[in-house]
This record gives structure tokens, sequence and C-alpha cells, in this order.
């Protein structure tokens, strides 16, 4: 077959981490037989710094010609202060193509769990998928800036969580489907005894829940599963969460993989287009430097192989080739931080270099 994917780098650490991701699907399509060509276009910061706008028409065009877009991360301190936010990019990318669906799955790794900043024994049997609702909530509600005021006094500002029936329903059947095809259990995150959204979104999965007899349905509390998903991440299969509660609880959850830098992302509508991206940001502390972990990007593109392809194997072989390069103690400085390890890091090339010769899987299909 013959994809097209856009390649949005972003800011910060993004555009090496996409070049590591780039690297990687190169070769595997190249084992595999496949064609591929990659556009690449701005968005975010960099966007802004050379067109005025965080998502210029022409990403967009380049995005509705391709079968999937592969995003790095936007973002930095550089526009703190500009009038449009790289962030505003990312948010509109994803409202325009309707991807609703935020899927990230937090991959443990059992060499690394000697490596985590949790004690190895809470993260044995750990197999997680965060459902993110990602085109509603409290990011697009009704909101009004300091400044915007009527008579311009900028002394208040507000953001609003606003939930339809429609919107909870679509996603929630997102998570039921899957756990049909894992551990068939579904945790719904919400904040019901305080928010009147919150208790739209608990009576509205319980209906949908009805429809999935074979997967038990619970409900919890934000602040009680920020705790539980640390305290006891095994008991957890699906985690349902609304747009911030996600965001906020799957950075959380990346401690049980050793490091954010691991954790994929794929963000899906109604069609087969999705925008993957790893589920860290841009980092700029780590710039330009080569140190970032490339293998949330590297996982975030088997992902897009997966979902937006349709190519299970060729994904399956991205995916052993990282788990074999991560069962070493030549590891990247993110990995290392809390382990006895005292081996030199590995830097952003040299992991993603460790990877491709794990890519062995075009020798093994022909065997
Ligand atoms: C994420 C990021 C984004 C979000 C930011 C960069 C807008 O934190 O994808 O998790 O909050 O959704
Ligand atoms: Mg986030």
């Amino acid at each position: 077959m013959k994809a097209t994917i856009a390649l949005l780098p972003g800011d910060g650490i993004g555009p090496e981490v996409t070049a590591a991701a780039q690297a990687v699907l190169e070769e595997a399509f190249g084992q595999f037989g496949h064609r591929l060509e990659f556009r690449q276009a701005l968005i975010g910061g960099a966007a802004i710094d050379a067109l005025g706008d965080p998502l210029p028409a022409d990403t967009l065009e380049t995005c509705q010609a391709s079968d999937a877009a592969f995003l790095g991360a936007v973002g930095g301190p550089q526009w703190a202060a500009s009038e449009t936010r790289p962030e505003e990019g990312l948010l509109r990318l994803r409202k325009h193509f309707g991807l609703f669906a935020n899927l990230r799955p937090i991959p443990v790794f059992p060499p690394l769990a000697a490596l985590a900043p949790v004690r190895a024994e809470i993260l044995s049997g750990v197999d997680l998928l965060f459902v993110r609702e990602l085109t509603s909530g409290l990011y697009f509600g009704p909101r009004q800036e300091q400044g915007e005021g009527a008579n311009g006094e900028g002394e208040r500002a507000f953001d609003t969580m606003e939930y339809s029936v429609q919107e909870v329903e679509r996603i929630a059947h997102v998570a039921f489907r899957a756990a049909r095809r894992r551990r068939r259990r579904v945790t719904s995150v919400d904040k019901a005894n305080v928010l009147a959204s919150m208790r739209l979104w608990r009576s509205t999965v319980d209906g949908v829940a009805k429809q999935y007899p074979d997967v038990h349905c619970e409900h919890m509390l934000v602040d009680a599963a920020a705790m539980h998903l640390l305290r006891t991440p095994a008991a957890f299969d699906v985690v349902l969460a609304g747009n911030l509660f996600g965001d906020i609880l799957s950075d959380g959850a990346s401690v049980l993989s050793g490091s954010l830098g691991l954790l994929p992302s794929a963000s899906l509508g109604g069609e087969r287009f999705g925008v993957y991206e790893p589920v860290h940001g841009s980092a700029p502390d780590l710039a330009g430097q080569g140190v970032a972990n490339p293998v949330g990007a590297i996982l975030s593109a088997a992902m897009l192989v997966r979902h937006s392809l349709g190519l299970e194997d060729l994904a399956l072989c991205i995916e052993t080739a990282v788990a074999r390069a991560l069962d070493s103690d030549r590891l990247t400085q993110d990995l290392l931080l809390h382990g006895p390890n005292s081996s030199p890091p590995l830097t952003t090339g040299e992991m993603t270099e460790a990877i491709l010769q794990h890519l062995g899987c075009g020798v093994f299909l022909a065997v």
C-alpha cells in the first residue's frame, strides 16, 4: 500500500521526536514493502512565528490530503505573552477533524519496573487504557478572557465545563467497545458530587453501560481516582474521563510506566484519519539537546499504523522493537533518574538507533 502522513513537528523537543518516529516508520514500511510519503507542515509556536497563526490553512489542507497526522509537541515560554497561544493550534486541529476520542494506553515494560518511581510489586499486572474525551468539556465551553469584559476591566475570567448527552454517549461507546477487547471493565471518572455537568456525565454513562451487560462499569470521583490509580493500578482496565480530568490523570499515571516520555496517544473521530502524538509536551528545557526520549513518539507512530492504516502486524513489529530496546540498561536519561543504573544515558538518536536495530520483522516474516 501507499500511505501519506502529515508531519507536524511543532515546538521544543517536537522536531527531535518527530524525526525519530519518521525514521522508524520509514524503516518498518520499507521492510514490509509498503510505500510512504511524508508532508511536513507548521503548527503551534513555529507556525505563529512564521505566519502569525498556530494552525495555518495550509496545515489543515496538508492534513486533509493525508491518511493520518503525526504531531510532535506545541508550546513554550517564548509564546507565553503572545496573543494567540501555540496550544490553540492543537485544540483547533482536534476540533476541526472532530477527533473526540483520545486513546492513551499506559505501557508498562517489565524490565523498567525497577526504575519506576512506584514499587515494582504495585506495577505487576498493570494494563491500563485511558479514553479521554477531547473536543468538549472545560477546554471548549463558553469562556471569557481577562480584558474581554464588556467594560474591559479585566478583573475576572471564566471557563465553562459543558457536556451534552450525545457527547458523553459517543465517548462512552468508545470506552465500552475498547473494554470488550480487553478485560471488560470501565471506570468512569467524574466529579458528580459537585458539578452538574458531571452528574449528566454519570447518568449518561450508566445508560450506555446497559448496552454492554458483559462489561463491568464503575464510577469513581476524580480525586479518589488520582489516588487509586497510583495505589492499585492493576485493578483498572479502561479509564473513561472528560477532557480536563483525562489530561491530568494520564500525566499522573505515566509514573507507572517509568516516564512521561514513554506514553503514546491517538486522537480519533468517526473516520480513519487521526492525529497521533506523544503525551509529553514540548519540554523546552530539553529542546535542542538531543536527550528527549523518542519512545512515546515511536509508540504513537505504531498507533497511527494500527488505527489509521489498519496495518496491525506492522504496528506490532514496531511495538516489539521498542520493548526489546527497553530491555537493556542503556536507556535515555528520563528513565535513569530513579534507578541505581550508572551507565551513561542514551541520546534521542541512540535510542532510536537501538529500536531500528530491533526492527527485524521483515526478515522474520520472510522465513
Ligand atoms: C495534551 C496536552 C494538551 C492538552 C495541551 C498542549 C493543549 O497537555 O495533549 O495532553 O491539554 O490537551
Ligand atoms: Mg496533557
